[in-house]
């Protein structure tokens, strides 16, 4: 029986027992055993349920976005120039005005170069997709209860180079598509029907790396609401130590904000909550949060005999921050934390909680089938499932800081992160994106090392070593508990390099250099901080350079790299070398080494990119893997039209020798070098190959390849069956085709298309890296027995989700998913509006103006400005004003007309569109006044004549919006 995949994937796990034969299948039933499966029993904890005072809302939801650059109008005279010049008058597409009619609505987060298509004329190392550039859109209404509050929007990611406007005034300019942008709004906001605009300007054109890094707002963003005193961005360092006698305390600092008039003080309390959801710790001390400027609160708990948290056992702890002002609970901040030691000895490696742990690592770049770098979290979920599933013990975010959601599931799931900093530089602007990553990053137990750079061409060098030696002190600042590494690739014996300014020297490659580097350096610690590249294609098994294709059987290392089996074991062997980080634990867009065009993606990867295993899965779990009886059997064994022909056949396993039978006839037996793994060439006949591993002479596994027979009947398998109905929650399901007798059919590549009910399709991936189908959509080809769709529930849906796939031929799968209440907290869609703040105001006159009046174009000064609104002292005599703006209306209003919403005029106004009056507000108290906007193209003229009357303060009050008729 073919089982499934090419490696015979079902049925396939066996467990020990003390019993002499002891061949007990897991598995059996349908589906991918694998998925998961192959790990050891996880210990799983509950996961405290806390709500904070503050509030956190997603703000994924609702935006407005246009694919290519808008060019900003060209400015002309004197008055636009001196205006565009001013805070909150941005103008294009960055005004709040803009009309934004027909741009397209999405979620974030969203990954716009994996929608597009493949092209020759592209860079291969992006995937030979366009980048480009592009605008996002979205009005934001705050409730007039949270005036007075600190309000802060965070994009957690947005690629490449990106300017961000928040009413108008640009907020942040960014340079690099991998860290966040915290950004206080507070001064900028208004409230209430006045609503805010949020403008994002993407440029992906430019490039920080060589591998595919999408483009767009990739991450979430966030709308953080606090009180005037509050925790700060990233403002809690919870910091675990043990002291020289084994007692454990855990250090916390809180890093405070105040937007109020003067300093407060306060109380910080800070509670440790253990994994079971118990507080075991708590402290309170008093501090002081300045106005306008920081304050700290330091207080250390006492922890008595923490359960540790390790890879086998990853034991979180949460640490609640309180912030009490006069007796009130004003803020909260959640961490999690974890309770374990590092150490890198230069002899013998690493040691995790005192005990040796040689680094069983994987490389990753952050893009996955279908969609791009847009990841879903429960999708990082799965890759680390997937990769912890391979036996790997750590992963190397290559070569940049990582989505915060990963982070959280490494802590979870207990996998050790080499966390990179993306810019070898420590000039001003990128030492803060590394101090950035340092302090948003440093209380996840998962982070056991820093990295600053990878292969940098400097690091032979005297600057290279000046420039480590500062970006190392940098971190130290924030971080003294974690090592730092560089990952170099040459100059390491110059006279000045960068190993003499790390904690852990980091070897890409070089092999060859591990001894006499560490015997020239017996006292620094040596880690491979990247190894392997060899090629491997999923389901392929005889090379066809001509069709860009390279065989499974681990044959095909890169000129500077090496096979899976050498690679690790030059690195097995040395203790004195920490561990390995292969690259690459999954394949990614771009680099498609060592071919170009049509290739799109990589070759790398242990796993394709919907993370489907390749042989190097099975080979590196069978020698990661001590714990149980591991074997698996390589290539698949349906081979039609290859009768009589050699095909090499590979068992990857951890037991002592193996035995292979070929429909029940003996081939041989042969002991097991772990290394190099045994290997026949067996002359094809169909049928069954068998084999079955001994130790100590005993049977202890076993595993099966059948022939199969052509595909009858599709089969789905999603990766969980109960979903949250959020909106965000999504995962992925496999398809496979069966023969009659229900065996994947590992040859299989035939066309598939999906109809799903009560939730999306939002990507599609079949692991082939010479593919040109579209990711998204509702079809995809098999590749070589297996393709992957990624569902994600709709907001609020609750019920079944249900995908249903059909092939020509076939018989339809389908498969159900259970969706349950999610539980997400979102800012909601605000509908699109144009936001009228920007309004020259008049000097007050005694004589009532003509309504036509405009301030001459080089005054600047009778006229003023009212953006977005303020009310005007008394004058003791009364008078008129004249407030005057200029805009294009949005699509719909041009077309079918629309209204002017004034949220508050105080004292009698007229209101003139185009100089044709067309609203009055007799009443001289505050209140709103609504306006009709006829349906014209082009510019309109909005003047509003208010009466000041005799010692009243009067004026437009608020900002006006212009939208369409109810
Ligand atoms: C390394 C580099 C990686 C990747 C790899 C491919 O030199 O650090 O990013 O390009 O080569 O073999």
């Amino acid at each position: 029986m073919n089982e499934s995949n090419g490696l015979n994937l079902n049925r396939r796990r066996f467990l020990w027992t003390s019993s002499a034969v002891a061949l007990v299948a897991a598995g059996g039933a349908p589906g991918l055993a694998w998925a998961g499966a192959a790990v050891g029993p996880e210990r799983s904890y509950p996961r405290p349920q806390l709500k904070a005072p503050g509030e956190r809302l997603s703000l994924d939801q609702g935006w407005r976005f246009h694919l290519g650059d808008i060019a900003f109008p060209k400015i002309r005279g004197h008055g636009w120039s001196y205006g565009n010049a001013k805070a909150g008058n941005a103008g294009g597409a960055a005004s709040p005005e803009y009309d934004d009619s027909d741009w397209r609505e999405l979620d974030l987060p969203h990954d716009w170069v994996v929608e597009g298509p493949f092209d020759k004329d592209e860079n291969l190392s992006q995937g030979y997709r366009p980048r480009g550039k592009a605008w996002y859109r979205r009005a934001l209404r705050l409730d007039p209860t949270d005036r007075g509050k600190h309000l802060s929007i965070e994009f957690g990611a947005i690629a490449t180079h990106a300017t961000v406007w928040f009413n108008g005034s640009v907020v942040a300019h960014n340079w690099s598509g991998y860290n966040a942008l915290q950004i206080d709004i507070t001064p900028f906001a208004r409230y209430g029907d006045e609503l805010n605009s949020i403008v994002v300007r993407v440029d992906a054109d430019p490039m920080e790396g060589w591998w595919y890094e999408g483009g767009g707002i990739y991450r979430h963003v966030w709308l953080t609401k606090r009180a005037a005193v509050h925790i700060a961005d990233d403002g809690v360092h919870a910091d675990p130590r043990r002291d020289g006698e084994g007692r454990w305390t855990l250090p916390v600092v809180a890093t405070l904000g105040n937007i109020g008039p003067k300093a407060e003080a306060v109380e910080v309390e800070a509670q440790l909550v253990d994994p079971w959801g118990k507080v075991v710790g708590a402290g309170r001390v008093a501090a002081e949060a300045p106005s306008l400027d920081q304050g700290e609160a330091r207080l250390v708990l006492d922890v008595a005999a923490p359960r540790l948290w390790s890879v086998d056992d990853p034991a979180l702890y949460t640490v609640r921050t309180r912030v009490w002002q006069a007796g009130k609970l004003v803020d909260e901040a959640i961490t999690s934390t974890g309770f374990r030691t590092l150490r890198f000895d230069a002899a013998q490696g690493f040691f995790l909680n005192d005990r040796p742990l040689k680094i069983q690592g994987v490389c990753l770049h952050q893009d996955h089938a279908g969609v791009g770098v847009a990841v879903p979290d429960s999708l990082w979920d799965f890759r680390l499932r997937r990769i912890k599933a391979m036996g790997a013990n750590a992963v190397r975010c290559a070569h940049n800081a990582p989505a915060p959601e990963m982070l959280e599931a490494a802590d979870r799931l207990g996998v050790l992160i080499l966390d990179e900093n993306r810019n070898f530089n420590p000039s001003p602007d990128y030492m803060r994106q590394l101090e950035w990553l340092i302090r948003r990053d440093r209380n996840h137990p998962s982070i056991f090392l820093w990295s600053v750079f990878n292969e940098e061409p400097m690091q032979g060098t005297e600057a290279g070593y000046q420039m480590v030696r500062r970006m190392v002190a940098a971190v130290k600042r924030l971080d003294d508990s974690r090592p730092v590494t560089a990952a170099m690739n040459f100059g390491m014996f110059n006279p000045i390099n960068v190993s003499q300014a790390v904690d852990v020297v980091g070897f890409n490659y070089q092999p060859d250099k591990y001894d006499r580097f560490h015997a020239e350096h017996p006292n620094l610690p040596l880690m491979s901080s990247e190894d392997t590249s060899a090629f491997m294609t999923r389901g392929e098994w005889f090379t066809d350079r001509a069709r860009n294709i390279l065989a499974e059987n681990d044959e095909e290392p890169s000129s500077w790299g090496n096979t899976h089996r050498k690679a690790w074991e030059e690195i097995a062997k040395r203790p004195f070398v920490a561990g390995a980080f292969v690259w690459t634990g999954i394949d990614y867009r771009g680099e498609p080494t060592p071919f170009e065009w049509p290739s799109a993606s990589s070759f790398f990867g242990a796993m394709d990119l919907c993370g489907f295993p390749k042989m190097a899965f099975f080979l590196h779990r069978a020698q990661w893997v001590k714990d149980r009886p591991l074997l698996d059997l390589a290539p698949h064994w349906t081979w039609p039209g290859r009768e009589g022909q050699p095909i090499k056949v590979m068992a990857l396993t951890n037991a002592e020798a193996v035995e292979l039978r070929l429909n029940g006839r003996l081939i041989s037996r042969q002991t097991v070098d772990p290394y190099v793994m045994p290997s026949w060439t067996v002359p094809y006949s169909p049928g069954r190959l068998e084999a079955i591993g001994y130790i100590g002479g005993r049977p202890v596994s076993k595993a099966i390849v059948e022939t199969a027979g052509p595909p009858v009947a599709l089969r789905l398998t999603p990766d969980r069956t109960v979903l949250a109905g959020d909106g965000a929650d999504a995962a992925p399901i496999t398809v496979e085709a069966l023969d009659k007798a229900g065996r994947p059919v590992p040859t299989a590549n035939l066309p598939v298309t999906f109809e799903i009910d009560n939730g999306r399709i939002i990507g599609l991936g079949n692991g082939d890296p010479n593919c040109h189908e579209s990711e998204k959509g509702n079809a995809r080809s098999l590749f070589n027995g297996l393709a992957q769709v990624i569902v994600q529930t709709d907001r609020g849906s609750t019920g079944v989700l249900r995908l249903r796939a059909s092939a020509p031929g076939l018989k339809a799968a389908q498969t159900a998913l259970s969706v349950q209440p999610g539980t997400r907290l979102a800012e909601p869609r605000t509908p699109p509006v144009s936001i009228l703040s920007d309004w020259r105001l008049s000097p007050i006159v005694k004589v009532r103006p003509d309504a036509s009046t405009k301030p001459a174009d080089n005054d600047m000064n009778s006229w003023g400005w009212a953006n977005p609104g303020a009310l005007q002292d008394a004058d003791s005599e009364g008078g008129f004003v004249l407030y005057r703006l200029t805009f294009t209306p949005r699509g719909t209003v041009r077309r079918a007309g629309g209204k002017l919403v004034f949220g508050r005029l105080t004292g009698p106004a007229e209101v003139y569109v185009d100089g044709v009056m067309v609203a009055t507000k007799t009443d001289a108290a505050p209140g709103p006044l609504t306006a009709p906007l006829s349906a014209k193209e082009g510019e309109r003229t909005v003047a509003v004549l208010m009466t000041a009357l005799p010692g009243k303060p009067f004026g437009m009050g608020a900002a006006v919006i212009a939208e369409e008729r109810d």
